[in-house]
C-alpha cells in the first residue's frame, strides 16, 4: 500500500496554514462522520496549536447515527466543539456560528470589554478532499461560492467567505493528507471514496469491504446481493481471499458474469463500492472510537 501523499504538496499546505494562522479565530476541521479518525490529519493538532477548535461530523447521512453520536462525544470530551452535518441537504450548518461564538465566548466577551463588539469572527475550514467543505461552508454562508479545484497541484485560492456580518472563512488553501502509515486509515479511506484508485485495485479494495460487510453488516449484505447466506471464513483464511469468495458469491447473486459463465468479480467490486458510497448500502460507519 503507498504510504508518501504529494509530499511536495502537503509541505505547501502546511505553510500556508502557517501563514493564515494568525488571521484566524479559530481552525475547524470537516470530518467524514463515517471515518472520523482516519478522515482527520494528525498534524492539525500541532499547526494549529492554541486555537479553538471547532469539529464538524458531516456527511452524518451517510453514516450510523448511534456511532456518530459516539463519535461526537468523543470528541466534545477531548475539548472540541462538535458539530453533527449533513451538507448536502444543509442540516447542522444553521448552529455553526452559534457554536462558533459559543467557543469562542471569553474572547468574544473581552473584545466587547475592549469596546470592539462588532469584531467579525475568522475562521479558517481544513479537511480531506470531497469531505464537503465546499458545501459546508456555502451552506453556512447561504450562497452558491464556486467551488475550487483541489486536485494535488491545484491549490484552492483561500478566499474568504462572509457569513452574515459578524463571521467569516477561509476554505482550506490546499490540501492535507492524513497519514497513510497504518493500513486501516487507507482502507477506510478507499471504502468511502476519498482516495479512488490509488491505495488499492478495485477489485482488491472489494475483497476488503466484502469481509468488513460480512462481519460489521451481513444482514444488509445477504439482502442486497441476494445471498441466503454467506460464505463461512476459513479459521486461517485471510482477509482478501476470503472477501473474494464473497464477492464471487455476491456477482452470482446478481447475474454478473462473463463469457464462459465465470463470475465478473472486478465488477461486482465496482458496483459494491459505488453502491456503498452513494448510500445505497446504508448508513454504515466502519470505525468507532477506541
Ligand atoms: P470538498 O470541498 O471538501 O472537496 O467537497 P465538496 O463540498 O465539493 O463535496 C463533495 C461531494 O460530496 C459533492 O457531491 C457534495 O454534494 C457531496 N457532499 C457534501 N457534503 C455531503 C453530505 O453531508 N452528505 C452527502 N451525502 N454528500 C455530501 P458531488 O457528487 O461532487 O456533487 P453533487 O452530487 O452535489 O452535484
Amino acid at each position: 500500500m503507498n504510504v508518501q501523499w504529494y509530499p511536495g504538496h502537503m509541505a505547501k499546505t502546511r505553510r500556508l496554514i502557517s501563514e493564515r494562522l494568525r488571521q484566524v479565530d479559530a481552525v475547524c476541521e470537516i470530518l467524514d462522520a463515517r471515518i472520523p479518525a482516519s478522515s482527520r490529519n494528525p498534524d492539525v493538532n500541532e499547526l494549529t496549536a492554541g486555537k479553538p477548535r471547532p469539529i464538524v461530523l458531516n456527511r452524518a447521512d451517510q453514516a450510523d447515527a448511534s456511532a456518530t453520536a459516539r463519535w461526537a462525544e468523543h470528541f466534545r470530551a477531548q475539548g472540541f466543539a462538535v458539530l453533527v452535518a449533513d451538507a448536502k441537504s444543509g442540516r447542522g450548518a444553521g448552529k455553526f456560528a452559534a457554536a462558533v461564538r459559543g467557543l469562542l465566548a471569553d474572547k468574544l466577551k473581552a473584545y466587547a470589554d475592549k469596546g470592539q463588539s462588532g469584531r467579525v469572527v475568522r475562521v479558517m475550514v481544513l479537511g480531506i478532499p470531497n469531505v464537503g467543505k465546499s458545501t459546508f461552508i456555502n451552506r453556512v454562508a447561504g450562497r452558491n461560492v464556486a467551488k475550487a479545484e483541489d486536485r494535488p497541484g491545484v491549490t484552492r485560492s483561500g478566499q474568504w467567505v462572509p457569513v452574515g456580518k459578524s463571521l467569516e472563512l477561509l476554505d482550506t488553501p490546499g490540501i492535507l493528507w492524513p497519514k497513510f502509515e497504518d493500513e486501516t486509515v487507507g482502507l477506510h479511506l478507499a471504502f468511502t471514496g476519498a482516495v479512488k484508485d490509488e491505495i488499492l485495485d478495485t477489485e482488491t479494495l472489494g475483497c476488503h469491504f466484502m469481509a468488513y460487510l460480512a462481519e460489521a453488516a451481513p444482514e444488509r449484505l445477504k439482502e442486497a446481493y441476494k445471498l441466503p447466506a454467506l460464505p463461512e471464513r476459513g479459521a486461517s483464511e485471510d482477509t482478501v481471499a476470503y472477501g473474494f469468495r464473497l464477492l464471487q458469491a455476491a456477482g452470482r447473486g446478481r447475474g454478473f458474469l462473463i463469457s464462459g459463465g465465470e463470475i465478473d468479480t472486478e465488477r461486482t467490486a465496482k458496483i459494491l463500492l459505488d453502491e456503498y458510497r452513494s448510500g445505497k448500502l446504508g448508513r454504515l460507519t466502519p470505525e468507532l472510537p477506541e
